[in-house]
């Protein structure tokens, strides 16, 4: 196996709390910044500006944010669920229920469940990674003629995945946390970090050293003849 892809699979999502006294060095940050500076965007527009949150107050200023699970994700969600693993290993898609509340995998009124879930605040999911990366974009600029900013997002996820991989030849924990970008957190996010109105909130990246081991469960994708078509469409029997 190559060097590269071998760090492309052994990347993965770092969601176990890490060492709140723990953070990555000058060095390794300035390492994970250099390789979003050299990720492909569209048009080379450079579309991102990044914010590092290392400064305790202001951590905890974000800690303090609250915010409540949607119904639409509710249920969305739970068309995505296995509920066990052998189910997780046949489909080769989506994730284990089991990383939920029992609420969030039982198929049911989704609109009460969304109703009774309790805020909670954002310190539950920063689980005390001492570093945060805040991806944000001008939403007033795109690459030409892409229409929604498609192209721009693209570039945003490529910016991801160069400091995902950074990160994990690094030896840090790594997780994204897309609740940044969601409609009451992110206003409250761009009050805390003073981040101008034109901008918005793309996603957010704890980084840090994990304090426990994950639970084990399967890693599963599909195989490379499952989503290659050669020349022509060719039906998989996927829907
Ligand atoms: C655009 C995007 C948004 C994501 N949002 C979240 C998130 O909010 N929380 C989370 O734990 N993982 C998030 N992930 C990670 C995916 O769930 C994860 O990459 C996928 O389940 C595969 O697992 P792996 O990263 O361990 O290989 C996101 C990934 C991408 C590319």
């Amino acid at each position: 196996m190559t060097e590269i892809l071998k760090v492309i699979q052994d990347r993965h999502s770092s969601r176990v709390p890490f060492d709140q006294g723990h953070a990555p060095s000058k060095h390794d940050l300035m390492q994970i910044l250099e390789a979003a500076r050299w990720a492909p965007t569209a048009h080379n527009m450079q579309n991102f500006e990044i914010f590092v949150v290392d400064d305790k107050k202001q951590l905890e200023r974000l800690e303090n944010i609250e915010s409540k699970i949607s119904e639409d994700f509710l249920r969305e969600n739970y068309q995505q669920l296995s509920f066990s693993e052998e189910e997780l290993l046949q489909k080769k898609v989506g994730i284990l229920g089991s990383m939920f509340p029992p609420s969030w995998r039982t198929p049911g009124d989704w609109s009460k469940v969304a109703r009774e879930s309790e805020r909670s605040s954002l310190d539950q999911t920063i689980k005390g990674s001492a570093m945060l990366l805040i991806v944000t974009y001008d939403a007033r600029k795109r690459a030409p003629a892409s229409e929604n900013d498609i192209l721009g997002f693209m570039s945003l996820g490529c910016i991801m995945e160069n400091m995902w991989l950074m990160a994990q030849e690094l030896g840090i924990g790594f997780q994204i946390m897309s609740v940044f970008g969601g409609n009451s957190v992110e206003q409250d996010v761009k009050k805390i970090l003073e981040i101008p109105e034109y901008m918005r909130i793309a996603y957010a990246v704890r980084l840090g050293y994990p304090i426990s081991r994950p639970s084990k469960f399967p890693r599963v994708r599909r195989e490379i003849d499952g989503f290659v078509h050669y020349n022509r469409f060719e039906d998989m029997g996927f829907v």
